[in-house]
């Protein structure tokens, strides 16, 4: 089955080490289509180096920059990947990999963080929207929801800011691709506040939070994680000399 994987990324030191290390993940498995979406005026040739170098053997290379004032990090970048999804199956003229694309599911992955190749397989048993847990994510161990095991059923979340409508990390989910070739797609609100952008996200779905299919046995394996690279290092903007010599 199909994974679309809408990453954003922005330049900064550890860029490269963080897009090394999602690249190797999701090259591991087959038929993973990795949409890389560049906050930035212009698409890189640092960036389009490393996919080049990568073993993906499907990717997508797109940039939009954050418009001025907005804070959510990302959002732009993934309702960009959505548009590069929909030209990815609307313009497959092969009509049985069309229907194997329309069959898909759709993972937004932070660059920053790390993953277990395993989480494809739950991003695969996805039939309309899924969670699984996020390691360190939320100032707390792992962020899940708790499953009543008889019923299988979600009957709530473990996460920071229980109250929210959907206490998920945008880790923590996946859903059907579908949700993307209708009209008008879901898509990110980049109006959203921090503590609603999942939310706002979740609910056009029409899938309540008790509704979302619980993954990872029950949610109790964790196969992605929050890492903050390097704190002495995460988010800085590079050196004057950082393309001029060294390929970091
Ligand atoms: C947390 C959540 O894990 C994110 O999913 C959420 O978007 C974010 O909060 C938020 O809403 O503020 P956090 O670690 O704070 O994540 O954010 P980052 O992982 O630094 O950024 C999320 C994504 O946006 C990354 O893929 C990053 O490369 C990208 N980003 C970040 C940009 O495209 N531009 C930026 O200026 C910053």
């Amino acid at each position: 089955r199909w994974v679309f994987v809408v990453a954003p990324t922005y330049r900064r030191v550890t860029q490269r080490l963080d897009l090394t290390r999602l690249f190797n993940t999701f090259a591991l498995s087959a038929n993973v289509h990795m949409i890389v979406v560049e906050d930035s005026v212009n698409r890189t040739a640092k960036v389009e180096r490393v996919l080049n170098e990568s073993t993906l053997l499907h990717w997508s290379h797109r940039h939009v920059k954050t418009s001025a004032g907005l804070h959510v990090k990302g959002s732009e970048q993934r309702n960009e990947g959505i548009w590069a999804i929909r030209h990815i199956v609307f313009n497959e003229t092969d009509a049985d990999l069309r229907k194997a694309y329309e069959d898909g599911v759709a993972y937004f992955a932070d660059d920053d963080n790390a993953y277990d190749v395993r989480i494809l397989d739950e991003l695969r048993k996805v039939r309309n929207v899924g969670t699984w847990p996020v390691g360190l994510s939320g100032q707390r161990i792992a962020e899940r929801c708790e499953v009543n095991a008889t019923t299988g059923k979600i009957t709530g979340y473990s996460a920071w800011n229980e109250l929210r409508a959907y206490p998920i990390d945008t880790a923590g989910f996946g859903l059907h691709v579908r949700h993307f070739l209708q009209d008008p797609p879901v898509l990110f609100n980049p109006q959203s506040k921090t503590c609603g952008l999942e939310g706002d996200f979740l609910k056009q779905t029409n899938v309540s939070k008790y509704d979302i299919e619980p993954l990872a046995d029950n949610c109790t394996k964790v196969y992605t994680w929050h890492v903050g690279t390097d704190i002495k290092w995460a988010g800085k903007r590079p050196p004057s000399d950082f393309d001029a010599e060294f390929d970091i």
